[in-house]
C-alpha cells in the first residue's frame, strides 16, 4: 500500500476527475526532471479534456512550469493538443520544440537554479496547481520523492490546491535517498547553505504537504520514460581521451587533487560518453555533485570509481533505468537526490569547486559558448544547468564534435551566432581534434588555440583566414571581428544547407 496516511485515501480518483479541478488559463507546476518523475496520467486526462474543449470551439489552455524536460505523456500530449500557453525551464520534446520554433507559443528558457528563487520572489506570477508524482505517502502524510525532485519542494508550498500522483512502479527503496532542503529564504533573511561536502544531509527525506491542500490522489503504475542514449561513437571517444588527458595533466601539475574535484556532467550524449571513459581512468574515490545522473555515473558509480553522486534526477536510458530498479538496494547509499535550487545552486558549485562539462551547440574563436540556439533562432533544449555550473565551476569546460549534421555546419565559428556562456565562463574547449585551454589567454591566443586545437580540417583554413584579415580590417583590435561576415557562415548555411558553401 503506497498511500500509508488513512485520511489522504478518500481523496483518489481517476485521472480524469483529477484534471477536472485544473481550470483554463491557469498556471500548473508539475513535477519533473528529463524524463523522471514526471506525472504521467494527469496530464494525458487534461490534454484529452483540452482536445474535447477544441473540438467544441472552447480555447482551453495552461501555462506549465515544470523542473526541466519531462516526458511524452506531459509535454509531448500537452503541446500536441495545442494545450500550453506557455511554458518553463529547459524542454526537449520534439513536439513541443517544434511548435516553440515555429513561434506558437511562449516559452522562457532560464537557468534551472533561479526557477524556485524567482518564484518565491513573486516574480512568475502565482501557482494554481501543484501535480507531482510521489513513490509514496506515508502514514504522516510527508510525502516519498519519486525518480527527480526538480522543483517539487516549491510547487507542493507556493501553489494553491495539489494533485498527487502515487506511481508504484517507482522502486520504493527510494525511499530515504532524497535530501530536501527547507532552509532557503528570501533577502534579507537569507543565510548560507550548510552543505559543505558533495555527500552532505542537510535537509529532510520527504517532501512536507498541507493535506487540506490536497484535492486530489491519482494511483498510477507507469514506468519512467528517457530516451536511450546513442552508444560513442568516435568523436566522442576522442573527446573523452583529450579530457581524461587534461584531468591528468591537472592532477600531475597538482592543480586538481588525486580524486580530481566534483564531477558534474551536462545532458547528452557526448557529456554520457565521457563519464564512461572516466571508468577506465586511473581516478578513484571520485565524487559528483551535478543534475542528472545519466547512465555513464551510473557505469562509474558501478564500477567502484565514484563514490557518490549528488544530483536532482536520474536521467537514464530504458535499459540503465530498468537495471537502476532492480538494483537500487545496492545504489541508494551512493546517490543523493536534492531540489535543483541546491543541486544547481551557484554558492555550492562554487564552494565545492565543481569540474563543470557540458555539451555545446557551436563555440566562436574566442570562446564564447551557444548551447541553445542553433543559426541563432532556433532552439535545440534550453540552456538547463549548464550556466549555473559553467559560471560557477573550478574549470568550466565545453565539449562537442567539431562538425554537426555530417559536417555541413562547424561547431567553431567566427562569431557565436547566439550566446549562452560569454568567454569569461569558458575556460576549456574540447572536440575530436583537440583540447584548447583558454585559462588566461587574451581573445587573440584563445582564438589560435581553438582555430589549431579544437575546429575540423575542413573549416580550419577558413577561420584562420577570417582571424587574420580581421586582425588586419577590424575596427579594434582587441577581439577581431569583420561585422559584415561574422555570421556570414550561418547565413551560408541558411541559404545553402552547408557552411562549405
Ligand atoms: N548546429 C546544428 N545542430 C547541432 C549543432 C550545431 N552546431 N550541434 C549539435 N547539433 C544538434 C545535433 O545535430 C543533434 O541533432 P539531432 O538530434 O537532430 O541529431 C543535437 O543537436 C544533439 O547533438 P549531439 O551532438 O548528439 O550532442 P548532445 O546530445 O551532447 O547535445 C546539446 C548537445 C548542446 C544539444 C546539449 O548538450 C544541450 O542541450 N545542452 C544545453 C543544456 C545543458 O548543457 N544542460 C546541462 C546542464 S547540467
Amino acid at each position: 500500500m503506497r498511500i500509508g496516511c488513512e485520511s489522504l485515501r478518500s481523496k483518489v480518483m481517476s485521472a480524469e476527475q483529477a484534471a477536472s479541478f485544473i481550470a483554463s488559463g491557469s498556471t500548473v507546476g508539475m513535477s519533473g526532471f528529463t524524463g523522471s518523475g514526471y506525472p504521467k496520467a494527469v496530464p494525458m486526462a487534461l490534454a484529452a479534456r483540452i482536445e474535447a474543449a477544441h473540438a467544441a470551439g472552447d480555447l482551453f489552455q495552461v501555462r506549465v512550469w515544470t523542473g526541466a524536460s519531462t516526458g511524452p505523456e506531459l509535454d509531448g500530449a500537452l503541446a500536441k493538443v495545442d494545450g500550453i500557453e506557455f511554458r518553463l525551464p529547459y524542454n526537449s520534446d520534439p513536439i513541443l520544440r517544434d511548435k516553440i520554433n515555429r513561434g506558437e507559443m511562449a516559452y522562457f528558457d532560464m537557468h534551472l537554479s533561479q526557477v524556485a528563487p524567482l518564484a518565491w520572489q513573486g516574480f512568475l506570477g502565482p501557482l494554481d496547481t501543484a501535480v507531482i508524482e510521489v513513490s509514496g505517502i506515508r502514514p504522516d502524510g510527508a510525502l516519498i520523492p519519486s525518480s527527480s525532485v526538480g522543483n517539487n519542494k516549491t510547487w507542493l508550498d507556493q501553489a494553491k490546491q495539489v494533485i498527487l500522483e502515487v506511481n508504484a512502479w517507482q522502486n520504493p527503496a527510494l525511499e530515504g535517498m532524497h535530501d530536501i532542503y527547507y532552509g532557503t529564504a528570501l533577502p534579507p533573511h537569507r543565510v548560507p547553505i550548510p552543505l559543505i561536502r558533495p555527500d552532505d544531509r542537510i535537509g529532510e527525506a520527504y517532501f512536507r504537504c498541507d493535506p487540506d491542500k490536497i484535492v486530489a490522489i491519482v494511483e498510477t503504475h507507469a514506468p519512467d520514460r528517457n530516451l536511450p542514449f546513442s552508444p560513442p561513437d568516435a568523436a566522442a571517444n576522442a573527446i573523452a581521451g583529450h579530457l581524461l588527458e587534461f584531468l591528468r595533466h591537472e592532477v600531475a601539475k597538482g592543480r586538481l587533487p588525486p580524486s580530481l574535484l566534483p564531477l558534474q556532467s551536462g545532458v547528452g550524449n557526448v557529456a554520457n560518453a565521457v563519464m564512461t571513459g572516466l571508468v577506465n581512468s586511473p581516478f578513484e574515490n571520485m565524487t559528483a555533485y551535478t543534475e542528472v545522473i545519466q547512465d555513464g555515473m551510473l557505469d562509474l558509480l558501478d564500477a567502484g570509481k565514484l563514490r557518490m553522486a549528488s544530483a536532482t534526477a536520474f536521467s537514464l536510458s530504458p535499459g540503465a533505468a530498468a537495471a537502476l530498479n532492480a538494483d537500487m538496494e545496492r545504489f541508494r547509499n551512493k546517490m543523493i537526490l536534492r531540489p535543483q535550487e541546491i543541486s544547481n545552486h551557484p554558492e555550492l558549485i562554487r564552494r565545492l569547486g565543481c569540474i563543470a562539462m557540458n555539451g555545446m551547440i557551436e563555440a566562436d574563436i574566442y570562446g564564447n559558448v551557444n548551447s541553445t540556439h542553433v543559426m541563432g533562432s532556433r532552439i535545440q533544449n534550453g540552456i538547463g544547468g549548464s550556466g549555473d555550473f559553467a559560471r560557477n565551476a573550478y574549470v568550466s569546460i565545453f565539449l562537442s564534435p567539431s562538425t554537426a549534421k555530417g559536417g555541413r555546419i562547424s561547431a567553431f565559428v567566427p562569431q557565436a551566432s547566439h550566446v549562452d556562456h560569454i568567454n569569461q565562463d569558458v575556460q576549456v574547449l574540447v572536440s575530436e581534434q583537440g583540447l584548447a585551454d583558454l585559462r588566461g589567454l587574451s581573445p587573440k591566443q584563445r582564438a589560435k588555440a581553438i582555430i589549431e586545437n579544437c575546429a575540423h580540417p575542413d573549416y580550419r583554413p577558413g577561420l584562420a583566414d577570417y582571424f587574420r584579415r580581421a586582425q588586419a580590417g577590424s575596427y579594434g583590435g582587441h577581439a577581431p571581428s569583420l561585422l559584415n561576415e561574422a555570421l556570414s557562415w550561418h547565413q551560408r548555411f541558411v541559404e545553402t544547407g552547408s557552411m562549405l558553401g
